[in-house]
């Protein structure tokens, strides 16, 4: 067994100060009202995981043109953040941290889940290959219209109005989503990009929005409390770009310069191989960036306790480990079972595989 002891080394994230190094990577579980307000049950459901050292939030939409799949929840009402302000307590109560993830989705959307039926939105009018899931089940994503520049500049209000609620809200930072296609990755990445204004074209075009979009959120936290999320290997949501170490070593240099609390790399795709050149590509990147890294996509204990040890992150975030077993700093700790996965429960539906995962006993087996 590798050295876990450096996955409880603390640690100091920006403004944060990290308990252990094994963090609770943000996932989307559809089960939000349907006006946004996230349900009674996230409060169990994260006050659960706060042994984390960080807990990221699922994706919070920032508006309600940002929506793009059945039941997830928002950050543009009061309603959203009084609820948000019982998950945040139930978090702290248990001693742990807690940050919000800022969504668009952009072209990920379908125009029964938008404000009157609208299009939704995107950098460019080209619609994704992908399906989203609704009220009919998985559909289609919908023809996407092109943004005007009022739009852009609406949208970068609603990320710092987002933020600000977020405040409000009692979290402890914020997360922005620039990663897994959605619309700030679909500014970045030439495939979806094909405008001929100050935000389509060359690299410092395209990665505009994102910088505008972190100084907005900038006026609401301060900059160590503000992380990003960035996907370079694509893969999802039809996303792509004809050089990708250029496009993400631009971004990741102007990120470096914001000196933000992190940048969070989504680094393999559930289902995608993450060996060879893709992660020589992702190791390459890395050097571009100066700052604290959490890596996430298909780790284990052992390959999170290298990745530290080695240098190449500072954490390491876990998605579906954490959705099946609460307590996964603890077992990680003992070296013990996780719990198995039932992926049928990921999205929607109630406390069945959300809240009803068991912790492990006292005497270091599993509670049944
Ligand atoms: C995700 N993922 C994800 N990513 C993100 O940035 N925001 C989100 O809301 C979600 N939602 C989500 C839901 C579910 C059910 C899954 C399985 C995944 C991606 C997730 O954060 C993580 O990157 C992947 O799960 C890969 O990490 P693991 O699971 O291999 O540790």
């Amino acid at each position: 067994m590798a050295d876990r002891a450096k996955l409880f080394a603390p640690a100091t994230m920006g403004a944060i100060e990290l308990p252990n190094r094994v963090l609770m990577a943000p996932l989307t579980r559809n089960r939000a009202q349907s006006d946004g307000t996230p349900s009674d049950l996230a409060q169990t459901y994260y006050g659960q995981r706060a042994g984390a050292g960080l807990i990221i939030s699922e994706a919070t939409q920032v508006d309600a043109m940002g929506k793009g799949y059945l039941d997830t929840p928002g950050i543009h009402s009061d309603a959203h953040v009084a609820a948000w302000h019982l998950i945040t307590d139930a978090v702290h109560a248990k001693g742990g941290r807690i940050f919000l993830q800022l969504w668009h989705v952009g072209r990920i959307s379908h125009v029964s889940l938008l404000p009157d039926g609208r299009s939704p939105l995107a950098p460019s009018a080209i619609q994704a290959d992908t399906q989203t899931f609704t009220a009919n089940g998985f559909e289609n994503c919908s023809p996407p219209e092109a943004m005007s520049l009022d739009q852009i500049h609406e949208t970068i209000e609603q990320f710092r109005n987002g933020a600000e609620l977020a405040r409000k809200a009692g979290f402890d930072g914020v997360e922005i989503h620039s990663a897994n296609g959605y619309l700030l990755d679909q500014f970045i990445q030439d495939k979806t990009n094909q405008r001929d204004d100050e935000y389509g074209g060359p690299v410092e075009n395209r990665i505009r929005i994102v910088s505008e979009i972190v100084d907005a959120v900038a006026t609401q936290w301060s900059r160590d409390r503000i992380g990003i999320r960035v996907s370079p290997l694509g893969h999802a949501n039809d996303i792509g770009d004809s050089d990708v170490e250029g496009t993400f070593g631009a971004l990741y240099e102007m990120l470096s310069d914001k000196r933000l609390a992190y940048l969070h790399v989504m680094e393999q795709f559930p289902g995608h191989d993450n060996e060879g050149e893709a992660a020589a590509l992702v190791r390459r990147l890395r050097g571009r960036y100066d700052g604290f890294v959490i890596s996430n996509g298909g780790y284990t204990a052992d390959t999170a306790v290298d990745a530290i040890a080695s240098g190449h992150a500072d954490a390491v975030a876990f998605g579906r480990d954490f959705i099946a077993t609460p307590d996964l700093p603890e077992r990680f700790r003992v070296d013990a079972d996780l719990n198995e996965q039932d992926q049928d429960t990921f999205y929607g539906g109630g406390a069945e595989g959300y809240t009803d995962y068991p912790f492990m006993a006292e005497d270091k087996t599993l509670a049944s």
